[in-house]
């Protein structure tokens, strides 16, 4: 063990004063009452940041863990996000209303635009009505989720308001160093998405296990800290409340220069996980 030994996790702030932690809980495919109780755990395990979307299904599976786990409603953040097809005016109103009654909460601390779906180009009356929706009181805070700059650029020009947060993949596999370090010039908090690369191949490597068995942790385990450091916040899903605990504790070891090497050394072009070009990805 080194000096930073049960060191506890750090919180970031954004450009909007939003303070989160710097490990979150993802819940795609966590639907129906197992959904529900892994949620629960995962509350009851020390998670407060959650990550939902209309697109899971699953925002009533959310609020109904959140009304079981006994934790106060003001000490988690719940995040839901703006499908594609309804970005006009009237839909985007209509979907976040009906998000707080699927999830049965007076407002949401987090509402972000899922994706930009440029080929469509109603992203910029998106972003007006969450602003609308914020001043409103339905949501506290309001960001994006995988937008690249020349979409945050528009949304600023517009409406003269920047994203809190830009949730995107990011990985050992695929930092995203351009789209951090935007996001990190605007005070803009970059979460990552499948930031286990969706868990398989990633426990296995190898480059991993070695730093892992060095520091007597789990693969995970470094990847988790991977993102600490870089200043992500990552947010795996785990339906297995053993890995819950194993992703939050993340810091009773340190990197030395061998093993940020080593991570860096893992960046690829074709790190991707599937083609997830923002610029021409349709999710409605
Ligand atoms: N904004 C977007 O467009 C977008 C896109 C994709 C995902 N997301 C969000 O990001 C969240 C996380 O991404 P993800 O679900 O795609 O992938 P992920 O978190 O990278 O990986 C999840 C997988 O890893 C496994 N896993 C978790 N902890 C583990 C551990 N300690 N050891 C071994 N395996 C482990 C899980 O298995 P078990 O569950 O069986 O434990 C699951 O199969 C999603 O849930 C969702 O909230 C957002």
């Amino acid at each position: 063990m080194t000096s930073s030994e049960n060191q506890t996790l750090p919180n970031l702030t954004a450009n909007d004063g939003l303070v989160l932690p710097a490990i979150g809980f993802g819940t795609y495919k966590l639907r129906g009452f197992d959904g529900s109780t892994a949620i629960e755990s995962a509350l009851n395990n020390g998670y407060r940041l959650l990550d939902s979307a209309v697109n899971y299904d699953n925002e009533g599976t959310v609020g109904k863990a959140i009304h079981q786990s006994g934790v106060p409603r003001e000490d988690i953040i719940v995040t839901s996000k703006l499908p594609g097809r309804y970005h006009n005016h009237d839909q985007a109103v209509e979907t976040i209303e009906e998000s707080l009654l699927r999830m049965d909460l007076d407002y949401i601390d987090l509402y972000l635009i899922h994706w930009p779906n440029p080929i469509e180009n109603q992203y910029v009356e998106a972003w007006q009505t969450l602003i609308e929706l914020k001043d409103r009181g339905l949501i506290k805070h309001i960001g994006v989720s995988n937008f690249l700059p020349e979409h945050i650029d528009r949304l600023v020009k517009e409406t003269g308001v920047t994203p809190a947060v830009n949730q995107i993949q990011l990985h050992p596999y695929w930092q995203q160093q351009d789209l951090k370090a935007y996001d990190d010039k605007h005070g803009i908090i970059t979460e990552a998405w499948s930031p286990l690369r969706r868990g398989g191949e990633t426990v296995k490597d190898p480059t991993i296990v070695s730093v892992a068995q060095k520091h007597g942790v789990t693969p995970t385990q470094v990847v988790l800290r991977w993102h600490v450091d870089y200043g992500d916040i990552p947010i795996p899903k785990s339906a297995t409340p053993s890995r819950q605990i194993e992703n939050l504790d993340v810091m009773s070891f340190d990197f030395d220069d061998e093993d940020r090497a080593a991570f860096a050394g893992l960046d690829s072009p074709d790190g991707s996980r599937g083609d997830f070009d923002p610029r021409s990805h349709q999710e409605m």
